[in-house]
């Protein structure tokens, strides 16, 4: 029997197995060029397949991006908000909900309010669960992005310093945890207060490997291969945003920060945007971030393949 595997957190997936998904990503993505958007990969593996995707916060890309992954396996997709189901109403368990999504469904990707919720469900399905964002991790987005990098610079990550300026939330925690999965160096640039938290600077350190934390942008910028940012506000900030965005006001990405960066140096950001980037950054040449966008769909394909124990 073909065993089925988890994707909620890249700490719990082997680095050979990151290395894996990504391959076959390249290779698919190579094979495709010529095919239409809705047009199936020759191989159709994931053919007659049905991944439900459940969604309690705001989603465009995630959604789109593993609505044709899917489809160009093969398979389909329905996409549920939660406040729609019973599960949301509070008028079913999410044991019961679970069992339901198993016996209609193939897998399930989950973009959930609570990191908790996802963690529960994963022990109540019995199909492959794929975390689309929790409050603590993004890790599809993360691998996806590392495989946007490795193409635009044609070397492996570990070749590359990569520097994230801004907030400490759930896209640089995948990125720190990347960074120990794939040996690269990751400097971090953000204000004293939001710095990443102490249990994920010990995990780092627990798998023998280091982080670099600066509370100045330039020094963090500083011959960086790749600059990386998010918004400063999430979907689950539940802050004072007028005070937030104030202590970030010295970390914004403009000319002049990328200007200490490699003159090569590219600037990824997962969107929706915020005020952390000028517009002359984002819109330059410099930019990358609509095929970091696209890329989600060839990665996510490999993921998927993945939780199927279908990777080549
Ligand atoms: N980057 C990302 O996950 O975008 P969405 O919130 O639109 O899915
Ligand atoms: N950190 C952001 C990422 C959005 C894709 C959030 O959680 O809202």
């Amino acid at each position: 029997m073909i065993k089925t595997k988890n994707f909620t957190n890249l700490s719990d997936v082997p680095s050979k197995d990151l290395r894996k998904i990504l391959k076959d990503a390249r290779k698919r993505k190579n094979l495709r060029k010529k095919l239409n958007t809705l047009e199936i990969d020759r191989d159709a593996p994931l053919k007659g397949k049905l991944l439900i995707q459940m969604y309690e916060k705001s989603s465009l890309r995630t959604r789109l991006s593993f609505y044709l992954a899917i489809k160009q396996l093969g398979g389909g997709t329905i996409t549920l908000r939660s406040n729609e189901l019973h599960l949301g109403q509070g008028g079913e368990s999410l044991a019961d909900t679970a069992k339901i999504l198993s016996t209609y469904g193939d897998a399930f990707m989950l973009r959930s309010d609570s990191d908790q919720k996802t963690e529960n469900f994963k022990n109540y399905l019995s199909i492959p669960i794929i975390n689309g964002l929790s409050p603590s991790s993004h890790p599809t987005q993360i691998l996806s992005d590392i495989f946007t990098i490795e193409e635009i610079k044609k070397k492996p990550i570990s070749k590359l310093t990569i520097a994230w300026i801004g907030d400490s939330n759930n896209v640089l925690n995948s990125l720190i945890v990347a960074s120990v999965k794939f040996s690269f160096k990751l400097n971090i640039g953000c204000p004293k207060k939001f710095k990443p938290r102490k249990s994920l600077i010990d995990w780092v350190k627990k798998n023998n490997s280091k982080i670099f934390i600066y509370y100045d942008p330039k020094i963090a910028v500083k011959n960086v291969d790749v600059i990386f940012s998010d918004k400063v506000i999430s979907l689950n900030d539940k802050v004072n945003k007028i005070k937030k965005l104030n202590h970030f006001k010295k970390f914004k990405i403009n000319k002049k920060l990328m200007s200490f960066a490699k003159k090569d140096c590219i600037f990824l950001h997962c969107l929706p945007k915020g005020p952390e980037v000028s517009d002359e950054v984002f819109f330059g040449e410099q930019s990358k971030v609509w095929e970091q966008a696209l890329n989600r769909v060839h990665v996510q394909k490999s993921i998927l393949l993945y939780c199927f124990g279908k990777l080549r």
